[in-house]
């Protein structure tokens, strides 16, 4: 049983609501393992890689693989959490849904309130990440690049980012049109993408030199660890895959085996890359420039060919982050809706399109703002963050609900309980402290104004709240569905 004082939605009610056992129901179920891996590899694979990748060898050196590793460990530990709890509990809404059914409706909110950061703010660092590979695309297809006015927020020499204003645009667009469509031309760019990573790899190891990978780790343990923080942004998206749980065919397998298959699958090209990287030009060279894979091939075949064709491909692949990381977010704020703690117009979902049409344009308009007047750094930091604190809670969710609903089904368990589950959770908490306490004071100010959303707000409205009454006792919601509450309220 849950602990007193928590409203906690029980798995069955979430499962019965999403209607996970009832098709026809809501959401169409359209998607299969391939189109699934195809979609993580969309929300995975983008600025992290593209524009990270010479901050993180800024950090590390040669090493930046190791950094790589490091962050998916990170991902790992906490991707078997996230497989058994898509696994349970196959619905949309993600780590959300999960927090709800296990540590109550108060983290609930507040993992949904950080999923802010974690989709909505990351879709902003992608979309500018986006720019700047449109900027380089262009000049060298037409010779110029855009205004520094027009491309760059205010404190980076800009008045407003507007490439990354029109890519979130265009990302609703798609979306707004249906999954179906969404999902495949989101399959057609991750496999895309990941053709674009191995061309680069194929061409960078022509001109690999084993000397420019000594000294291995120049900066020291402490650099790779901090490369490793930076490195962690490349991985954010895999549990993109779980919000899908609605529109997934047979999702309670398909769910944890796309999860593992995405991150063994990225975390091999990241690292390809980073050694092609450093062994194709010095680790010095490559530091801290823009644009570095386009410059590496450029210097490699000694013509702007090769590199305008990664940026061709980084702008497609980049495309396709805001697209899966944008469905994300409107299905997390669909399953809040549902439960009340936020406006409806965020569930309505169209009967022409069976998408949450306002719900879409709502999250395009509000994080085109951050896109447009916000600098780099600090949403890519408070991304990260964010992030890193929903892992933690997943990873503690995991453990409460083996301890709740032992009878549960999972089709997929994480190996050596509850060892991964406590190492993703000291990961999470490692990296967090990386981010530096700039960024911890942002994420506080934004935890706080969370709270007090959820006190004002959400809690009144809350519909299990409504259902439960003021007696405290368990109210059945639904044939083989209950809600328990003991709050009094
Ligand atoms: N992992 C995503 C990217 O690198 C957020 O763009």
């Amino acid at each position: 049983m849950p602990p007193s004082g928590l409203r906690v939605k029980s798995p069955d009610l979430l499962i019965a609501e999403s209607g996970a056992d009832l098709e026809g129901h809501g959401l169409k179920r359209t998607m299969g393992l391939f189109q699934l891996v195809c979609f993580g590899v969309g929300a995975i694979v983008g600025t992290g890689i593209f524009v990270g990748l010479s901050d993180t060898v800024a950090q590390a050196g040669p090493a930046a693989a190791v950094s790589f590793v490091i962050a998916a460990v990170t991902c790992v530990f906490t991707a078997f959490s996230f497989a058994e709890l898509g696994g349970a509990i196959p619905v949309s809404g993600s780590s959300y849904s999960y927090a709800y059914a296990t540590l109550g409706e108060g983290a609930a909110f507040v993992i949904g309130w950080c999923l802010l950061l974690e989709y909505g703010v990351s879709v902003s660092a992608v979309a500018v990440g986006w720019g700047q590979y449109l900027n380089e695309l262009l000049a060298g297809v037409i010779g110029h690049q855009l205004p520094a006015a027009l491309s760059n927020a205010p404190g980076e020499g800009g008045v407003v980012n507007l490439p990354a204003v029109v890519v979130m645009l265009l990302a609703a667009t798609l979306l707004v049109r249906g999954v179906r469509e969404s999902a495949r031309a989101t399959a057609f760019m991750a496999v895309l993408k990941i053709a674009v990573l191995v061309l680069f790899c194929a061409i960078a190891f022509t001109a690999f030199k084993a000397g420019n990978l000594s000294p291995f780790a120049s900066h020291g343990v402490a650099g790779v660890t901090s490369g490793a923080s930076v490195a962690f942004f490349s991985y954010i998206g895999f549990d993109a895959i779980t919000t899908a749980g609605e529109e997934v065919k047979n999702p309670r397998r398909t769910v944890p085996l796309a999860i593992m298959i995405c991150i063994g699958v990225v975390t091999l090209l990241y690292c390809l890359v980073a050694f092609a990287a450093v062994g194709a030009m010095s680790a010095d060279a490559v530091a801290d420039r823009p644009a570095a894979l386009s410059l590496i091939v450029n210097q490699v075949t000694g013509s702007t060919l090769g590199g305008g064709i990664i940026a061709f491909g980084a702008v497609v692949a980049i495309a396709s982050v805001v697209l899966a990381v944008m469905y994300g977010q409107t299905r997390i704020l669909m399953s809040m809706s549902r439960d009340g703690l936020i406006p409806r117009v965020f569930e309505r979902v169209s009967p022409k399109t069976s998408t949450p049409v306002a719900g879409t344009w709502i999250v395009a308009v509000v994080f085109a703002a951050p896109a447009a007047l916000v600098p780099l750094d600090v949403v890519l930091n408070l991304t990260t963050i964010g992030t890193l604190a929903v892992m933690a809670v997943v990873n503690v969710a995991v453990i409460a609900l083996r301890r709740t609903r032992p009878d549960l089904p999972r089709p997929f368990r994480a190996r050596l309980f509850p060892l991964t589950p406590l190492l993703g959770v000291g990961f999470c908490l490692y990296l967090m402290y990386g981010t530096g306490p700039a960024t911890w004071a942002q994420f506080a100010v934004f935890l706080a104004v969370g709270a007090l959303v959820y006190v004002c707000y959400g809690r009144p409205r809350s519909r299990i709240g409504a259902r439960a009454g003021t007696d405290g006792s368990r109210v059945p919601a639904r044939a083989g569905a209950s809600v328990s509450t003991r709050d009094g309220g």
